[in-house]
């Protein structure tokens, strides 16, 4: 046995300013799913996380609200808190930003780069609200576009044109905290030299520690060589000063990454086991991930190794990037309702749904990923209810009528088992190298397998032969022990799912290696559903709530930001008559169904539609595994589908089936009486 990984994870720390939303869940799922992984393979992993409580941001909405900026912290930790615990993302810690030790580490990191010469100073003239007394960053200046002369844009870029600019060229700037007119004014600001580490940088982002298409983003930057950077900011403003220099605060994002350290130091005072140095020490063995979206890349593959190397201590292991979420195909959206918040989704559905889907489409590279709302409800009814719940469900009946509980001996199909087996490294592999999507691929692939044995072997109708109990036992007793494997390699991703599943199998708490034995001679306990199907009318009701939420703050914030279209409903969205009546759909009668060679779900139909006959390939062959009883029966068909060109020949047309998948395919058949090729209406 090799010896186990100390491994550290972080995720990017969420604003202090606002709510979770299912954009940054995406992350958090995606980091807890492999930091579960690494504890089920018995490494010690630690994930932390904290509040990025700085910055002119917080201050000004803390200000707002007319309370202290440390009340508004607390009371967005207490509702980020609450909404990770319920998303099932299990934190060994989660801090702030504003604590003690980052405090702490701040100052200790700022003293050595600047005792090792790497911080300069010099003046930068900047506007200054004079009514507000403050600094302006550039999303706190409006005016009007110097290019295209649209009114109203920030500082640094017109949203009209995309030009970007200086907030000195704007015309008639103002600033948007007061509506002053701004003026500039100069002040010494400190510097960071990240040209220092120029040859370090090109060496530590092509050493394996960054995905290819990030690397290359970089690679751009670092040739066209590397600028200083600005690590202050002046009073007023909501931080840490900067040790020796009055009215002088470290930018929010000097500090926030320091904050993966911070939380992991308080965790490590907490806990006599764990060793700070142990992880961070330049000579440290241990490994360090951040996982991050492809927006702060610079941040961490840039500054912040170089912050390290400079302060004298060990550089990340790998910075782990993933791209954004669009919904239904599209930016989140407020006015169509799909800018979800982490708790309206919780307020509808259950967080396992969702971290399912998020695994099912998450690879190891930067794409977008998609969460379309109609597939996540198809795709999770049919894996998780359809097949891995449903061998159990299937299973667990005989045994508790036919042998009061209890799992008999043996192996009632050792090819299977054999399988199981040997697909588990692969499935470990995916996991390590963040390619869930494969490993939920992978894993699917058994449950079908299983289903279609016990499918085969038909243990419901052996029951109610006399004498083949025992046979019965058998198929039952390899489904459980199947459903049992599934749910080891699950665990990272479905962890209630697991616990009620052990509960019901009656065992400690499921580890990867588990994967290896089998329950025999084991008594069960009863069985409850475990999972229930999506019920789209809750998606639905989420994306309504969603728009509620829209409502509620437009009412908050004086006015609508939304851009006037209607409202569509995404998972049914309106079409006009013209585009229903081009529809062609026609009564058609099966001549002939048959199983397609080399193709797993599919049937071809030869449909009758009165004046021609048709050839149909259609999926439907886990409903219909014997198809020549379809032969004779009337369905509908869209007859003016343009035809598809498929491997197995041409599709010309779609019949038209009900149902989340699997068995569970329901063919659509008119009423007696309707003639082939007859058009419905
Ligand atoms: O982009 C963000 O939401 C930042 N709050 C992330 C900070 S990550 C880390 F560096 F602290
Ligand atoms: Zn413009």
């Amino acid at each position: 046995m090799s010896e186990p990984r100390k491994i550290l994870v972080t995720s990017a720390l969420p604003y202090a300013n606002g709510s979770i939303h299912l954009g940054h869940m995406l992350e958090y799922i995606q980091t807890d799913m492999w930091t579960r992984f690494q504890k089920h393979r018995g490494n010690q992993c630690i994930y932390v996380c904290a509040d990025d409580a700085h910055g002119s941001a917080i201050m000004l909405r803390a200000e707002k609200e007319g309370i202290t900026p440390e009340q508004l912290i607390a009371n967005v930790q207490a509702e980020h808190s609450a909404d990770f615990a319920e998303f099932l993302v299990d934190f060994d810690n989660f801090h702030s930003t504003h604590a003690e030790e980052n405090r702490e580490l701040s100052s200790q990191i700022y003293l050595k780069l600047r005792d090792a010469g790497h911080i300069s100073t010099r003046s930068v003239t900047q506007y200054f609200d004079p009514e507000k007394k403050m600094f302006l960053a550039d999303r706190f200046i409006k005016g009007t576009c110097p290019k295209c002369g649209t009114e109203d844009q920030y500082g640094d870029n017109c949203e009209k044109c995309g030009a970007t600019y200086a907030p000195t060229d704007l015309k008639d700037p103002k600033s948007a905290i007061s509506g002053a007119t701004p003026v500039l004014r100069d002040s010494q600001h400190f510097f960071f030299k990240l040209p220092d580490f120029q040859q370090m940088l090109q060496t530590w982002t092509r050493s394996g520690t960054l995905q290819d298409a990030v690397a290359n983003k970089l690679a751009e930057w670092l040739d066209s060589g590397l600028q200083e950077w600005d690590i202050s900011r002046d009073a007023p403003y909501f931080g840490f000063e900067i040790p020796g220099e009055p009215g002088k605060y470290f930018y929010v994002w000097l500090d926030a990454p320091i904050g993966y350290m911070a939380s992991f130091k308080n965790l490590c005072d907490r806990t006599p086991e764990l060793d700070f140095d142990a992880f961070w020490a330049k000579d440290s063995t241990a490994e360090v991930y951040h996982f991050i979206g492809k927006d702060i890349v610079n941040f961490h593959a840039l500054f912040w190794p170089a912050m390290l190397e400079g302060a004298g201590f060990r550089k990340p292991t790998g910075i782990n990037v993933h791209g954004y979420l669009t919904v239904n195909g599209q930016k989140m959206s407020k006015s169509r309702g799909t800018f979800i918040k982490a708790r309206t989704y919780l307020d509808h559905l259950s967080p396992e749904y969702l971290r399912y889907y998020y695994a099912a489409k998450l690879g190891r590279g930067v794409d977008d990923l998609d969460l379309n709302l109609e597939d996540f409800v198809q795709k999770v009814n049919s894996d998780l209810v359809g097949k891995v719940v449903n061998i159990a469900s299937r299973c667990a009946g005989f045994i508790h009528k036919g042998n009061a509980g209890v799992l008999v001996a043996g192996n009632a199909a050792p090819e299977l088992t054999d399988a199981f087996l040997a697909a588990a490294p692969s499935i470990a592999d995916a996991y390590e190298n963040r390619d869930f999507a494969r490993a939920m691929r992978e894993i699917m692939a058994l449950a079908d397998r299983a289903n279609a044995w016990i499918a085969d072997k038909a243990p419901w109708s052996l029951a109610k032969q006399e004498g083949k109990q025992d046979e019965v036992q058998a198929i039952c007793a390899l489904g459980i022990n199947l459903f049992r494997q599934l749910v080891i390699f699950l665990k990272p991703v479905l962890p209630l799912l697991a616990a009620d599943a052990e509960a019901f199998l009656n065992v400690a708490p499921l580890t990867w290696n588990d994967h290896q034995t089998l329950l025999s001679n084991h008594q069960l306990n009863e069985f409850k559903p475990l999972m229930t199907r999506i019920d789209a009318t809750k998606v639905q009701a989420m994306i309504d709530a969603s728009k509620e939420d829209l409502a509620a703050s437009q009412t908050d914030t004086g006015g609508p930001s939304g851009n006037g279209e209607l409202a569509k409903d995404p998972l049914s969205p309106e079409i006009d008559f013209d585009a229903f009546a081009a529809v062609d759909l026609r009564v058609a009668l099966i001549v002939k169904a048959e199983a397609v060679e080399g193709a797993d779900k599919l049937l071809r139909l030869t449909l009758d539609i009165g004046d021609e006959q048709r050839n149909v390939f259609s999926g439907i062959k886990s409903a219909y595994p014997d198809p020549a009883k379809l032969e004779g029966r009337l369905t509908m068909m869209i007859a003016n589908l343009k035809p598809r060109k498929m491997r197995f020949g041409i599709s010309e047309g779609m019949v038209m089936a009900a149902g989340p998948g699997g068995e569970e395919i329901y063919l659509l058949s008119p009423d007696s009486g309707a003639k082939p090729g007859q058009r419905i209406k």
